[in-house]
């Protein structure tokens, strides 16, 4: 039995590699899956960062609203955590097929800044990012590094504007946020004019996102998807694999360098 998985992962993977051999404008949409191999949890794998009910009620905007405190407090962790990880073999495979002419875009779903960080130049963060924030009133932007570095050392509770002293939010996008205007929008358009869509490491569970993957499929494009679980389109994909990332960026990178 684990002998025929085996070589149904092999047979799939090569299938995958065929595909992107084929194509000159790959999008790319990833989700938390591509960044836990760099220490950052997920949200809905094994372990995952919404098992503390807690944690998914503070980390939303209604929660920011009520107490920004518990929220600065409950994503200081992650924050360190984010700021610490290096990108994953995964993030290197998709600067690479960029570099080689084959990518044209990184539509991500994370907040974690790896594509950008691993050398992406065309990254679309739909659900926004850590690493900046804007000033709730006057909207001046700030870097959110020092402000969480002292929130850690307990030295700060709550950023508050240098201009105007109303408090400062991180540019990710919480439950009930709308998507960055601008992000969303590449985003949609990549997925229209790719000619493969490769998921890496996503549930596909968390709409608008979600409906990606489909936008390409609908507009003519091969779906690729490499998640270690199930997806809910699975069955729409040309190929699914369930495997780790790294391996299937191991076997990717080997065939295209
Ligand atoms: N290799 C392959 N897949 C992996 C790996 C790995 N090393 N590690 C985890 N995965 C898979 C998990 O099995 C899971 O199915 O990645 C998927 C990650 O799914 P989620 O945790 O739901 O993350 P994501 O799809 O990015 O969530 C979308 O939900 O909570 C919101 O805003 C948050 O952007 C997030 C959005």
């Amino acid at each position: 039995m684990v002998y025929n998985r085996a070589m149904k992962m092999m047979a799939d993977t090569e299938h995958a590699i065929s595909l992107i051999r084929k194509s000159s404008r790959i999008v790319a949409l990833s989700g938390a899956g591509i960044s836990t191999e760099a220490g950052i949890p997920d949200f809905r794998g094994p372990g995952g960062m919404w098992e503390n009910e807690d944690l998914l009620r503070q980390l939303s905007a209604s929660g920011f609203e009520r107490s920004p405190a518990g929220f600065y407090r409950a994503s200081v962790e992650l924050f360190s955590t984010i700021s610490r990880a290096e990108p994953t073999l995964a993030h290197r495979l998709l600067v690479h097929l960029e570099k080689i002419g084959k990518l044209d875009a990184v539509i991500t779903q994370n907040i974690d800044g790896l594509h950008t960080a691993a050398g992406s130049t065309k990254v679309f963060e739909v659900h926004g990012t850590f690493r900046t924030g804007h000033c709730t009133k006057c909207g001046a932007p700030f870097d959110m590094a020092e402000f969480y570095s002292d929130i850690e050392s307990g030295r700060l509770t709550v950023p508050v504007c240098l201009n105007c002293r109303a408090i400062i939010k991180p540019d990710v996008v919480l439950f009930e946020d709308p998507l960055p205007y601008q992000a969303w929008r590449g985003a949609v358009e990549a997925a229209e004019n790719c000619d493969l869509m490769l998921v890496l490491g996503s549930s596909l569970v968390v709409y608008p996102a979600a409906e990606l993957p489909m936008i390409a499929v609908h507009c003519g494009a091969p779906l690729v998807i490499v998640n270690l679980e199930a997806t809910p389109y699975d069955r729409q994909a040309t190929v699914a694999i369930h495997a780790r990332l790294g391996e299937f960026a191991k076997a990717a990178l080997a065939a295209f360098s």
